[in-house]
């Protein structure tokens, strides 16, 4: 079983959910799909599609105006929620440490995190993006996981950019995490792909070793690209 889960970010309406999963519902398919939307869209009626947030306040509840807790989250209908994208960390200053007790917070309520790691264009070139991959599980993988967690290799630098890394590096980020997964006792932990991924390589991607499936930014937007990745699956 493969997962396919799309980010939305900062796109999409009600209505646009609602057609994407009156299409996505007609597919015959054992996979997983999830969709993350914007809060405001949580708690549609969705069908078999799972609905996902894309973050989460690492507090409890309290003075913290404008975030949402996970018992909120949970509250909306949200299983799922992304912690840790790059664009938070990029936007919003988050690390290993915030991302680790936010994927903490979605766990205690019961919300599967979907944790991000991946290097910069810059500490690519630097040679340091198998340190970067690695500490970013060691660093972001809270204690209570218990194996209710997803990671994704999400490469900064491919990131709706048009381009992917090869099948070999994808290969390689992906075995790294498994086997730091390994050293954590957290071998069933599926490892998404996320940068890039469109209807022509998502399914060679899928067949790599280590690759459980797909994060989707872009393509996730439209239904005619989104199902022509989830019927890419070999
Ligand atoms: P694109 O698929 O648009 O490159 O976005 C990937 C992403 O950020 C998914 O979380």
């Amino acid at each position: 079983m493969k997962i396919i889960a799309g980010n939305w970010k900062m796109n999409g309406s009600k209505q646009a959910l609602k057609e994407m999963t009156a299409e996505l519902n007609k597919i015959d398919t054992d996979n997983a799909i999830i969709l993350c939307v914007p809060f405001t869209m949580l708690g549609a009626e969705t069908g078999k599609i799972n609905l996902g947030a894309q973050d989460i306040s690492n507090h409890e509840k309290g003075a913290y105006t404008g975030e949402i807790s996970g018992a909120m989250l949970k509250e909306a209908g949200a299983k799922y929620v992304i912690v840790g994208h790059s664009e938070r960390r990029q936007y919003h200053n988050e690390d290993n440490d915030i991302v680790r007790q936010k994927a903490e917070m979605a766990i205690q309520n019961g919300i599967i995190p979907i944790i991000c790691v991946g290097e910069t264009m810059e500490e690519k070139q630097a040679g340091k993006a198998m340190e970067i991959i690695e500490s970013g599980v060691k660093e972001s993988v809270p204690n209570n996981s218990n194996g209710h967690i997803i990671i994704a290799y999400e490469p900064r630098w491919a990131i709706g950019a048009g381009i992917t890394p090869t099948h070999e590096e994808i290969e390689q980020a992906h075995s790294l995490i498994a086997k730091t997964l390994h050293s954590l006792e957290l071998d069933e932990t599926p490892i998404l792909y996320g940068a890039s991924v469109n209807g022509l390589n998502a399914g060679d991607i899928m067949s790599l070793n280590n690759v459980d499936g797909v994060l989707v930014g872009g393509a996730s937007l439209k239904p005619d690209d989104f199902i022509s990745i989830i019927t890419s699956i070999k």
